[in-house]
């Protein structure tokens, strides 16, 4: 069975969802390590409740960049991750890490990249920006993760509409509705070897 690390700095649903798939059968892998950058977060306390090692490893931590990226490097290898699944984390993945898990980080992202991505684009801001263009759709993108913030190549995406009495947080609630379907899908697409990744595109091998 695959072992996957989730990394994570808030309330952790993404996480949870991931869970209810694996324990209602639906996803064959194993959650081995979840890491928050954020002591407090949420998902450190599912991780737990859940017997799942939960580590809080932060930058300030260390007092190089190295010690850092050895320290995360040990933890994944000591479990055999073969799978880093970002949900909701904050910091960006040192490329040390992106280069020992080449086309193996998933992210998830509430809206439909390239539109509304990069720098700064996270929580409301997201659904605020998508309310404030006008436009009619959004949705979720599940994406591979490489050196650029919400740049690498698509796995899967799912349009959400959008309404004219929505606010960022209405929004918010019905895309995260459709994240919690489809990471479990696309994590599930990843763990059968399913997934192949041709320069920008994610080819997804006969599902039958
Ligand atoms: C989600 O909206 C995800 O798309 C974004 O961060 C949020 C994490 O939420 N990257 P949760 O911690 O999984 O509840």
């Amino acid at each position: 069975m695959m072992n996957i690390a989730v990394f994570a700095s808030g309330r952790g649903s993404n996480l949870m969802a991931i869970l209810n798939a694996i324990k209602e059968g639906k996803l064959n892998a194993k959650i081995s390590l979840v890491i928050s950058n954020n002591s407090n977060a949420g998902a450190l306390e599912i991780a737990r409740a859940n017997g799942i090692d939960a580590l809080h490893i932060s930058r300030k931590q260390f007092s190089s960049d190295e010690e850092y990226v050895q320290k995360i490097l040990n933890e994944l290898k000591s479990r055999n991750v073969e799978l880093i699944v970002l949900a909701g984390y904050m910091k960006k993945i040192p490329s040390e890490i992106i280069k020992e898990y080449p086309n193996k980080i998933l992210n998830i992202h509430p809206a439909l990249l390239p539109a509304f991505g990069g720098q700064g684009m996270y929580g409301l801001n997201v659904h605020k920006a998508v309310i404030e263009s006008g436009v009619k759709i959004t949705g979720v993108t599940v994406h591979i993760v490489d050196e650029e913030y919400d740049h690498g190549p698509i796995v899967m995406q799912r349009a959400v509409e959008v309404r004219d009495d929505d606010t960022p947080e209405t929004l918010a609630e019905r895309v995260l509705k459709v994240e919690h379907e489809i990471y479990p899908q696309a994590i599930k697409l990843f763990v059968e070897g399913k997934i192949k990744v041709s320069g920008r595109k994610v080819i997804i091998k006969d599902e039958n």
